[in-house]
């Protein structure tokens, strides 16, 4: 058997941090977050002698979902809506993104997309769909006269990019919904696109998934009861992937330009 050497290890330790999403080094040497940072000389000096103290009232601090929809409520434009999610620390995504991602496009565009969540490129230049899926999702929809120059609005389930890419968990996808449904009402598209089986199951809030979803219309309401028509269809990554669903995207692109047509 041969021996294990340091290299070895090094490399499985390597090939662990990756696969748990640590994927990016930020800064040349570890920092430890959680860890106090030690007393300078000066504050030894200032520290008071140890009596028992008061007891602290604690603060009352809501839970994070009913924060993000308090927010989300309380933004009557999207720019208040950017802020209000910008400054929402009710998520521990925001510790390894390097950006947060609000959208693209034209407010107010008859059509918005909503993907999942920002990749690795979307995270370095603070937009969504910037990378590989990205250019795929501008070919679809110039395919159908749409661009985010002139008439595409789009963003994403969560505004920061989970570590590693990793799918979105239920209870994030939960805690950013308010955020995303007044997003869509404060956007009021006529159309709403959603690309993939987390942005389909999340917004339509469906048991089936996006095989079962995508290709028909469905409706979903807002706050303020506006009902907004919804097309499911597959997200561009996956197209990637599997290049014999493209007809079935194109399909689903006619359904939408017909649609816009009639309407
Ligand atoms: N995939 C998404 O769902 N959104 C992006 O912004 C990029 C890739």
């Amino acid at each position: 058997m041969q021996a294990v050497t340091e290299r070895d290890a090094l490399i499985a330790a390597l090939s662990w941090q990756l696969s748990m999403g640590a994927d990016e080094a930020m800064l040349d040497a570890p920092v430890a977050r959680t860890a106090a940072p030690p007393p300078g000389p000066e504050a030894e000096a200032k520290r008071p002698p140890t009596t028992p103290s008061a007891p602290i009232p604690l603060r009352k601090v809501p839970p994070a979902g009913q924060l993000s929809a308090s927010l989300a409520a309380g933004a009557s434009t999207l720019e208040e809506l950017r802020a209000a999610m910008a400054g929402f620390e009710g998520s521990a995504l925001r510790e390894t993104a390097t950006n947060f991602v609000f959208s693209d496009g034209v407010p107010g565009a008859p059509v918005m997309i909503i993907g999942e969540a920002p990749g690795a490129e979307e995270d370095r230049q603070g937009k969504p769909f910037v990378g590989a899926s990205g250019q795929l999702l501008d070919r679809m929809f110039a395919s159908i006269g749409l661009s985010r120059a002139e008439n595409l609005y789009i963003t994403n389930i969560l505004p920061f990019r989970p570590p590693g890419n990793r799918t979105p968990t239920d209870a994030e996808i939960a805690l950013f919904l308010p955020f995303v449904l007044r997003h869509v009402q404060l956007a009021a598209p006529r159309f709403l696109v959603l690309a993939g089986g987390v942005s389909a199951k999340g917004v339509l809030q469906a048991r089936e998934g996006i095989t079962r979803l995508r290709g028909r219309w469905h409706e979903v309401t807002v706050l303020d009861g506006t009902v907004f028509k919804v097309l499911p269809t597959w997200h561009p990554a996956y197209l990637l992937r599997n290049p014999i669903a493209k007809r079935d995207a194109w399909a689903d692109l006619l359904l939408l330009r017909r649609n816009m047509k009639d309407d």
